[in-house]
């Protein structure tokens, strides 16, 4: 399954394009099946419809735990770094993670939960997290995680949603100097969710929390009831390949966050397949990445991709910046890790602070780098390098998707050539082509236009929970018989792909995906706001910041005060992760005649390039560009 050479690269490149059938299944082989698979492959992108290892049965737990057990059971699966660096790190081996996700797994039956019940999990980053994560596949039960940073009402709507009846968490959670009461969030959140039958607490924080009778149970009473009646293991819940494994919320450029829908056999291979391939894992190294599980990045290469190939993995609760900005490097020195998988937001961060942090540190473990999230720019690819990988650690920048499920686009590491700023060649099995507006595809190189999939691939989403239609008008109807990503991209003159960005109204604050339309959503609900506009603009350290443009007649106090309210509002409404960094009272947003809010203009102004706002004679008030650019922040 391990790419060996730039020229097996291109002989595996050419199979998987030319025979995707075998290709897809030789990989396959390399996983547990209970059954194995009728048909490879059967697919339309009109639906749209896929369907990966039809008639194959498995569970993925059986080949993240059990499997392993016998030749790694010893080995550690998870490395567990608390906020504080005080407090003592964890280790589970393989077998001890096996013996607690069987056992929280007669936890969740314990309590109600069935095969396909949709299970919400909104809790820090510990064991637990992960454990509750695996209970749920091994049980059959569809989870739902919400990232920690999220507000009570994005977790109501979330879990009105998809319905869910159970949901886990912790008292709190620690992230530096902050506790988050998490349970307190949930209590607000669940008022609004009649759904929900059982809230199952993990103690981290010791904050008083609010349990309520016949509803709210602790995880460790119900371990304990567990460990009383002596049952140890769990048998796994035979699935279907295209039984659902979990739905992942993520922002799109209309409305609310679209539940994005995986299913157990084509996930479970595609991740595996790109972890090990991408990272060349090799048996032993420890594997670091700075992801939370509440994201996908999280739950494809910190829980599912390494453990189905049994790898080591460093889980850390706390932040990159507590109690220092060398955070990271002190873990990397701690636990010799040689793979670093981070984000550049989080680099940018980190080069700020001056090198005297690296300084004394012992950066000899490492041997490969990793990207994710947002473009990287050049400076802080060099500075990763350089100052971290010492110029011996391949940098794999991985262009991928939610909806991907994993990797699309990577070098492998150590074998293709890496060049700042390029996400480089797709990974065999993936076919990336560029159209231009109408959908015709751009051969050749030294092109540009928007990125599509001309191909399925096991990884990629099925649909999106309960609204099938949505699934098919965001991401293949754009253009025909192709997924739309939603990103721009350049292929150079080497055949090599750099992603540029979202076209769509996305932005991508930190390597978080915010939609525009749900920000402005959430602004508007502030009772002095008549109407809003959001647009992105360049940040050194975020990559992207939030603008808004709010049209406020009757503020009800003085314009700081009102500013602050309007943050508030979009932290009750999201979460503290869309909030704006930036808010310019306007009397009146630009529209065409038609109605239509000429965000051209708006993004021009807020990138501080008002000079060039191109043609605005379409503008039925020209004269509120002026004034906009006045006041421009
Ligand atoms: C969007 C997906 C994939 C896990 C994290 C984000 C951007 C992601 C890269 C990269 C340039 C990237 C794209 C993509 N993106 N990785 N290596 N180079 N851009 O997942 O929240 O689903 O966001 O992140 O714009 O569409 P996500």
């Amino acid at each position: 399954m391990k790419i060996s050479s730039i020229e097996d690269y291109q002989r595996v490149y050419k199979q998987s394009v030319e025979q995707p059938e075998e290709f897809w299944a030789n990989i396959a082989q390399n996983f547990q099946w209970r059954k194995k698979w009728d048909k490879v492959l059967e697919w339309n992108f009109t639906e749209p419809s896929i369907k990966w290892f039809q008639g194959a049965k498995l569970n993925i737990t059986e080949n993240c735990l059990d499997r392993h057990l016998e030749a790694w059971g010893d080995k550690p699966a998870i490395i567990w770094e608390p906020n504080d660096p005080q407090e003592h790190h964890r280790v589970l081996t393989y077998q001890q993670l096996y013996e607690k996700v069987c056992e929280f797994a007669h936890v969740l039956k314990n309590n109600g939960a069935k095969k396909g019940d949709r299970i919400c999990i909104y809790m820090p980053m510990v064991p637990e997290l992960e454990i509750a994560v695996l209970a749920c596949a091994r049980i059959g039960a569809i989870h739902s995680v919400v990232f920690g940073g999220f507000s009570a009402q994005s977790i109501a709507d979330r879990i009105q949603d998809a319905s869910c009846n159970i949901i886990i968490t912790a008292d709190g959670g620690y992230r530096g100097t902050k506790l988050v009461p998490l349970k307190n969030i949930i209590d607000d959140a669940l008022v609004q969710c009649p759904t929900i039958k059982k809230v199952i607490v993990l103690t981290r924080t010791r904050t008083p929390v609010s349990m309520i009778k016949g509803r709210d149970v602790w995880w460790e009473d119900e371990v304990k009831k567990v460990e009383t009646q002596g049952a140890t293991d769990f048998p796994a819940e035979e699935m279907d390949a295209e039984d659902v494994l979990f739905i992942l919320y993520t922002s799109g450029s209309t409305g609310k966050p679209k539940g994005v829908v995986h299913t157990c056999g084509g996930y479970m291979v595609y991740t595996g397949y790109t972890f090990t391939n991408a990272f060349q894992y090799e048996p032993g190294e420890v594997y670091f990445c700075t992801a939370d599980i509440g994201w996908i990045t999280g739950h494809s290469y910190i829980a599912y991709g390494p453990l189905t190939q049994g790898a080591t993995t460093v889980l850390f609760e706390g932040i990159p910046t507590w109690p220092t900005p060398a955070r990271l490097w002190d873990i990397v020195e701690k636990y010799h890790v040689n793979i670093l998988y981070t984000a550049p937001t989080a680099i940018r961060s980190l080069m700020s602070f001056g090198d005297e942090l690296l300084e004394g540190k012992d950066f000899s473990s490492l041997k490969k780098l990793g990207s994710v999230g947002e473009p990287i720019n050049e400076e802080a690819w060099h500075w990763f390098d350089e100052k971290i990988g010492h110029k011996k650690c391949p940098i794999v920048d991985t262009w991928w998707q939610t909806e991907t499920g994993g990797f699309m686009i990577s070098p492998i590491a150590g074998i293709t050539k890496t060049k700042p700023g390029y996400a480089s060649l797709p990974l065999p099995g993936i076919q990336p082509v560029l159209v231009d507006e109408n959908g015709n595809i751009i051969e050749g190189n030294s092109v540009s236009g928007n990125l599509c999939i001309r191909f399925p691939w096991p990884g990629m989403l099925r649909t999106t929970y309960g609204d099938h239609e949505r699934c098919r008008t965001t991401y293949f109807s754009t253009y025909h018989d192709l997924y739309f990503t939603g990103d721009g991209c350049l292929r150079d003159e080497d055949g090599y792909y750099k992603i540029t960005g979202r076209v769509d109204d996305v932005l991508n604050v930190s390597g978080h995906r915010i939609g525009t339309a749900e920000v402005e959503n959430a602004i508007n609900m502030h009772s002095d706001v008549v109407e809003s506009a959001v647009v992105g603009f360049h940040h050194e350290i975020k990559g992207q910041g939030v603008y808004a443009y709010v049209v406020c007649p009757n503020q009800h106090g003085d314009p700081e005060l009102t500013r602050k309210d309007i943050m508030m509002t979009v932290t009750r409404i999201i979460g503290a992760i869309a909030r704006p960094d930036k808010i310019q009272f306007v009397s009146g947003l630009p529209k065409t005649r038609s109605g239509k809010i000429m965000r051209r203009i708006l993004r021009k102004i807020a990138e501080g390039d008002a000079e060039n706002l191109g043609d605005t004679s379409t503008l039925l008030d020209p004269s509120v560009v002026d004034e906009i650019k006045e006041g421009a922040l």
